[in-house]
């Protein structure tokens, strides 16, 4: 079984799964003309939906490119036959591996028993690892949780979680109440790195939780013993966040990469609708430079890519 997970640097870098923004068109602007991070996530994809009739409308979203490389497909439910044919599917698609949600805090995801509600499910939890190993058996597999439901119960879910011989965890440093509020703890991450040397040292872990630059990734890598580090909401305040090296941007630079990302992404969806959905990309690329704010603003109120373009190229 090739592992991609042992071919990486350390500390590396990985984009986090993001509902709606880390779809095939922006994982290709960012392997093509951002830095682009060691891994790369999709966003999580439902088991039911991608094995029932919902198919059709699923699929586009486990669609990458090459240039994506090593990609991870992030997925999510709680039926573990559902969970045996999607690995099996995300095998034959030939992603690099595959990551299983234990940590989503949405009210209708965990409603359901799935994401974060599986911190309180350990017998199912074990059901669905088992399928996934069984559907992609050549697949590496990983888990994104957090460090429990209400209070962090860490050594608890991380003894339990190493011990099912997982090849990566990601943990993002907050409970499921905490939702995106407070500070990431990242001593209570330091504490399942412990925990992780004494009960599977061969199981990597990735901290994850308000980490902006790749500084900040070298100094948390020496704090707290993590092997990689995912950044999700920094890549919106700075799109080159993964670069090694940091360095000044343009106006140019940052309208350049606005512009070809709507190029890709009319190329990707020829819906007059997918108009709409680019308008949260804006913020992100116009954005630090002088004037932003008032293009900005003008930005939002095009009604189309011809419009939008238009304004940007004046
Ligand atoms: C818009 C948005 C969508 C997200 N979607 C997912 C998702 O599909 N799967 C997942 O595991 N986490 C998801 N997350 C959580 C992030 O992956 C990450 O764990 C969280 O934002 C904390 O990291 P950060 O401080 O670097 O953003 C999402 C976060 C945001 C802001």
């Amino acid at each position: 079984m090739s592992n991609f997970w042992n071919e990486l640097p350390c500390p590396f870098t990985i984009l986090a799964p993001m509902e709606n923004v880390t779809d095939y068109v922006f994982r290709e602007v960012v392997s093509t003309y951002l830095p682009k991070p060691d891994v790369i996530f999709t966003e999580f994809t439902n088991i039911e939906a991608l094995t029932s009739e919902g198919f059709e409308k699923t699929i586009p979203r486990l669609k990458f490119s090459e240039k994506q490389k090593p990609i991870v497909a992030q997925i999510w439910g709680t039926k573990p036959d559902a969970f045996y044919k999607s690995a099996q599917l995300i095998q034959k698609l030939k992603f690099d591996g595959i990551d299983i949600n234990m940590g989503c805090p949405v009210r209708e995801v965990v409603k359901s028993g799935a994401g974060a509600a599986m911190i309180n499910n350990p017998s199912l939890v074990k059901e669905i690892i088992a399928a996934v190993k069984k559907g992609a058996d050549k697949l590496p597999i990983s888990i994104k949780t957090r460090l429990g439901d209400t209070p962090a119960m860490t050594t608890e879910w991380f003894t339990f979680l190493l011990e099912q011989k997982i090849d990566a965890f990601t943990i993002h440093g907050r409970t499921a109440k905490q939702m995106s509020k407070g500070n990431a703890n990242w001593e209570e991450i330091k504490k399942a790195v412990r925990i992780r040397n004494k009960i599977a040292p061969e199981t990597l872990i990735i901290g994850n939780g308000d980490v902006e630059s790749y500084s900040q990734i070298l100094d948390f890598q020496k704090k707290y013993n993590v092997d990689g580090v995912m950044i999700g909401r920094g890549i919106f305040k700075n799109p080159w966040v993964f670069n090694h090296i940091p360095q000044k941007h343009t106006e140019e630079d940052y309208i350049g990469i606005l512009l070809k990302h709507m190029k890709l992404n009319q190329k990707e969806n020829t819906s007059p609708k997918a108009f709409e959905p680019m308008k949260k990309f804006f913020k992100m690329y116009i954005n630090n430079f002088k004037g932003a704010s008032i293009l900005r603003q003008k930005l939002m109120e095009t009604k189309d890519f011809t419009q939008a373009r238009k304004l940007l190229e004046t």
